[in-house]
């Protein structure tokens, strides 16, 4: 008898030749994964009954859009019911263990991202209602200890907006390559954007210099944002160009998966680039709260 295959740790242990193997190996390959993906972006919503304690049937639903599109939207049959631990229980099930610390997380490693009149977490636009534009969690860090999967739980929508938006970074790194070799040679150099060091409000941040895109064990990760100020991106004509078509791939709707979580509701992801629209709350009712989640182990997809 065969001891059965160790998926895990073979996928751990195996770095291929070429990093870019699997969807864009070839021109077929990534015709038709891109096509998939498209069509999966209408059905990545997964409805559950019990967070902590996921049935095969919801874990390996669940499973299936995370192979193809890095995401999903879990809805919880009651959204009274879920409690923070819930959530971190049905992280677990996942592979996601022990979410990593950032400036205004709680114990538990979740934050509450909501809007904050005053203190620091104030002067940070995610505790604002404005819109938040795209980027990756942790884009700051270094791609040495990136975060690789995010979890956003919707306690209470807002009264009007704060839809998410989100796309797989395997459809923009693809597209890129299709349009030009070079962009996604490019955004690979390990060198191309810099975040300089944050000290303010405790933050206490290293600067990182590091690639826009990287790949891990022959898995995509990303490292972006399309903020304006503190980053600095390296000054050649080709990396001005491939940004400028990451841009534009970013505003095309057919790869783009938008969203309004509702309460009970929550997107797991593969920490792929997302955006906010802003938002509104009348001071009558307690305005919009998501509990966050950031993690370094990868999202596992294996049933
Ligand atoms: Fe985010």
């Amino acid at each position: 008898m065969f001891a059965p295959l160790n998926l895990t740790a073979y996928q751990s242990t195996f770095t291929p030749r070429n990093p870019e193997a699997n969807v864009f190996a070839n021109e077929r390959h990534w015709d038709h994964w891109l096509c998939k993906y498209r069509e999966s972006l209408e059905t990545l919503v997964v409805d559950i009954e019990t967070p902590a304690h996921l049935t095969t049937q919801e874990r390996s639903a669940i499973q299936a859009r995370l192979s193809s599109a890095n995401m999903v939207v879990y809805r919880c049959g009651s959204s009274e019911a879920v409690n923070r631990n819930q959530i971190a229980r049905l992280a677990e099930q996942f592979g996601l263990l022990n979410p990593t610390h950032n400036l205004f997380a709680a114990e538990d490693g979740l934050s509450e991202i909501e809007v904050k009149a005053d203190g620091p977490s104030s002067q940070y636009i995610p505790y604002t209602n404005r819109a938040l534009n795209w980027h990756t969690d942790g884009y700051y860090r270094s791609h040495k200890n990136p975060v690789r999967a995010m979890l956003l739980h919707c306690v209470r929508p807002a009264q009007n907006g704060g839809s998410l938006e989100a796309i797989d970074s395997r459809a923009l790194y693809g597209l890129l390559k299709q349009k030009d070799h070079r962009f996604t040679e490019a955004l690979r150099m390990p060198d191309v954007m810099w975040i300089p060091e944050n000290q303010a409000h405790g933050a206490n941040r290293e600067a990182s210099l590091g690639p826009v895109f990287f790949f891990e064990n022959n898995c995509l990760q990303m490292r972006y944002t399309a903020r304006k100020h503190n980053v600095v991106w390296k000054n050649t004509v080709l990396i001005s160009e491939a940004k400028d078509a990451l841009e534009e791939y970013l505003e095309d709707p057919s790869i783009r998966f938008r969203y309004q979580l509702q309460a009970g509701e929550g997107l797991l992801s593969a920490n792929v680039p997302h955006r906010r629209e802003p938002f509104f709350d009348s001071d009558a009712r307690a305005g919009r709260l998501i509990y966050r989640g950031r993690y370094a182990q990868p999202i596992s997809t294996e049933a």
